[in-house]
């Protein structure tokens, strides 16, 4: 089993990357396999298709996903969300009943308004979201910061010992014949009467 994990930040080894470290060695703990990816500027700076690709293709491959992103001005940042409205449209249904998760990294405010952002991903498109015992930020700076965040480090543990949880329960369930929902037909309206 795999989970794919994004470090949407533009500091490649900086709070968020310290938060999904903490996620990662707890779920190879488990026995889960991780990956990471950093997206950095990509996103932005013309190489938005190689990274979505590149991610996309192990998607399709991974049981799991966590998506991490800095605050900036109380959001996500503007990188992982180009990123992730391109992954959704593109790959969305290779990720479909994966549980995911998202993670946030502010210094001090902002955190629970970009985490509701980050999870209209996953509940638009029938991805089980895994929770922790809090939302799931940590607060720093720098990461010497995150590390001192013990609560928040606290937070990272118990998010990856619940996605290891869901997964091997989702194993479990498969092998007992359990399998995803068929899926229903599409009904697409909107509210313009013609
Ligand atoms: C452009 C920008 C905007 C930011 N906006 C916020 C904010 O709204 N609230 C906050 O608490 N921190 C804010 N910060 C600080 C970062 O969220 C914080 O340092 C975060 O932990 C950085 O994570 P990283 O090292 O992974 O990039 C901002 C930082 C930048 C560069």
């Amino acid at each position: 089993m795999k989970v794919v994990l994004i470090n949407g930040s533009r500091n490649e080894k900086g709070c968020t990357f310290t938060a999904l470290c903490e996620i990662s060695q707890t779920l190879n703990a488990h026995g889960i396999d991780t990956e990471l990816f950093f997206t950095g500027l990509d996103p932005v700076n013309g190489n938005i298709d190689q990274i979505v690709d590149t991610v996309g293709e192990a998607m399709k491959e991974a049981d799991g996903l966590i998506v991490g992103s800095p605050v900036y001005y109380a959001s996500p940042s503007g990188e992982v969300l180009a990123f992730l409205d391109r992954l959704f449209m593109k790959y969305g249904r290779h990720m479909k009943h994966k549980p995911a998760a998202a993670v946030v990294s502010a210094r001090r405010a902002g955190t629970t308004a970009s985490f509701d952002v980050l999870n209209k991903y996953f509940t638009i498109n029938e991805m089980p979201v895994v929770s922790s015992r809090y939302w799931n930020m940590v607060h720093g700076y720098t990461p010497d910061d995150v590390r001192q965040d013990e609560e928040g480090l606290l937070i990272m543990r118990v998010l990856a010992d619940n996605m290891a949880w869901l997964l091997k329960c989702i194993e479990a369930g498969k092998a007992a014949g359990i399998d995803v929902p068929a899926q229903r037909e599409r009904v697409v309206t909107n509210f313009i009467k013609r």
